[in-house]
C-alpha cells in the first residue's frame, strides 16, 4: 500500500464526533412506564425494580411533575386492580383504575401524552392474558371471546382519556379488533401502539411482581412468541401493520436488537422498543454491587436501541436518560 496516499480516519475531535455522529435521540421519544392502583395515599416501592413505585391515583402528581421537568412527556400506564376475577371485568369498568388515573392525569397534565397498556393479564385472577378456555386444550385462552374484551377495555381508556393504546396480549386479530371498535366509537384518530413480536420471555419477571400478574398455572408461551424464532417476528409484526398498527413495538429490548432492526426494514411504520424490567433489575442490582457503572451502561443500551433502528424507548430509566441527552453525554 503507498503508505501516503492511504485511506485516512476521522480524526476525532469533540465537534467532529457530534457532527458525524449517526445515532440521533431526543427525550421527545421516551416513554415512562408506570404503575397505579387502587386506594388512597399509598406509594410502594416495588422490591426488583429499586427506585420505581406503585402510586394510588392521588399520589401521582410528583411522578408526573418531574418526568414533565426532565423533559419526559409520554407515559404507559399499568393498572393494578383490587379486584380481579376470571374476565378481568375491572379492566374495562368506567370506574376502573386506569380509567380514573387516566382522567385524572389527562385533566390535570394535559402535556402529558398518556399510552394505555391493553392486556387482561393485571385482571385477571389466573393471570392469563385473556379469557381461559373452558374447554379443549388446557392453559389456553379463548382468542376470540377475548377480543371482545380487549375491545371494550380499548375503547373505555380512550373514552377516559388516553391519547393512544398498546395492546400487549398477543390474542390474533387483536388489532384490527380494536381498530375497529375504536372507529365505531368515533376514536378514529387515536393511534394504536402494537406489541407485534413480544416474546415469552423471563425479563418479564420483575413486572409481575410488581402488577401481581404471574400466572397461576401454565404459562404464557401459548400465545406469546418463543424467542428462538426471528422470522416469527417479522411476520407478526407485517400481520400487525396490515391490521392498522401505527407504532410497532418489540420487546423485551436488549435480547432482541435484531427483531428491531428487521422490523425496521421491513415496515414503513416508526419502531418502538421496551427495555423491561428485567433489564432495569439487572443493571440496578449489578452497580447497586459497583459491579457496573449505572450511567454508563445504561445509557450504551439505550444508544443500542436507536442504533437498532427504533426510535421510541420505554424504559424505566426514561428521566435519567433524558438527563443524559440533555448534558449531551448522549444523542
Ligand atoms: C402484559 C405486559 C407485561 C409487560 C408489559 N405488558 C408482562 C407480561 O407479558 O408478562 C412486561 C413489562 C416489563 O417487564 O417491564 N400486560
Amino acid at each position: 500500500m503507498d503508505l501516503k496516499n492511504r485511506p485516512r480516519r476521522l480524526r476525532s475531535t469533540p465537534n467532529l464526533r457530534s457532527m458525524v455522529r449517526e445515532t440521533r435521540m431526543s427525550t421527545s421519544s421516551l416513554i415512562y412506564p408506570m404503575f397505579v392502583m387502587d386506594g388512597k395515599s399509598e406509594a410502594h416501592e416495588i422490591s426488583a425494580l429499586p427506585g420505581q413505585y406503585r402510586y394510588t391515583v392521588d399520589m401521582v402528581d410528583p411522578e408526573i411533575e418531574e418526568l414533565l421537568k426532565a423533559g419526559v412527556s409520554s407515559i404507559m400506564l399499568f393498572g393494578i386492580p383490587d379486584h380481579k376475577d376470571e374476565l378481568g371485568t375491572q379492566a374495562y369498568a368506567e370506574d376502573g383504575i386506569i380509567q380514573r388515573a387516566v382522567s385524572y392525569i389527562k385533566n390535570k397534565y394535559p402535556e402529558m401524552f398518556v399510552i394505555t397498556d391493553v392486556c387482561l393479564c393485571e385482571y385477571t385472577s389466573h393471570g392469563h392474558c385473556g379469557v381461559v378456555c373452558e374447554c379443549g386444550r388446557r392453559h389456553d385462552v379463548d382468542n376470540d371471546r377475548t377480543l371482545e374484551l380487549l375491545q371494550k377495555t380499548a375503547v373505555s381508556q380512550v373514552l377516559a382519556g388516553s391519547d393512544m393504546v398498546a395492546p400487549s396480549d398477543m390474542m390474533d386479530g387483536r388489532v384490527a379488533a380494536i381498530r375497529s371498535a375504536l372507529d365505531e366509537n368515533g376514536f378514529t384518530g387515536t393511534p394504536i401502539m402494537s406489541y407485534a413480536a413480544k416474546y415469552a420471555s423471563s425479563f418479564y419477571g420483575p413486572f409481575r411482581e410488581a402488577a401481581g400478574s404471574a400466572p397461576s398455572f401454565g404459562d404464557r408461551r401459548s400465545y406469546q412468541m418463543d424467542y428462538h424464532n426471528r422470522r416469527e417476528g417479522i411476520k407478526e409484526a407485517l400481520l400487525d401493520v396490515e391490521e392498522g398498527a401505527d407504532i410497532i413495538m418489540v420487546k423485551p429490548c436488549l435480547s432482541c436488537l435484531d427483531i428491531i432492526r428487521d422490523v425496521y426494514e421491513r415496515t414503513n411504520v416508526p419502531v418502538a422498543t421496551y427495555s423491561v424490567s428485567g433489564e432495569y433489575a439487572m443493571v440496578k442490582a449489578a452497580s447497586q454491587k459497583g459491579w457496573v457503572d449505572e450511567k454508563s451502561i445504561m445509557c450504551e443500551m439505550a444508544v443500542s436501541a436507536y442504533r437498532a433502528g427504533a426510535s421510541i424507548y420505554e424504559t424505566y430509566y426514561a428521566k435519567e436518560i433524558a438527563e443524559c441527552i440533555r448534558e449531551g453525554r448522549i444523542g
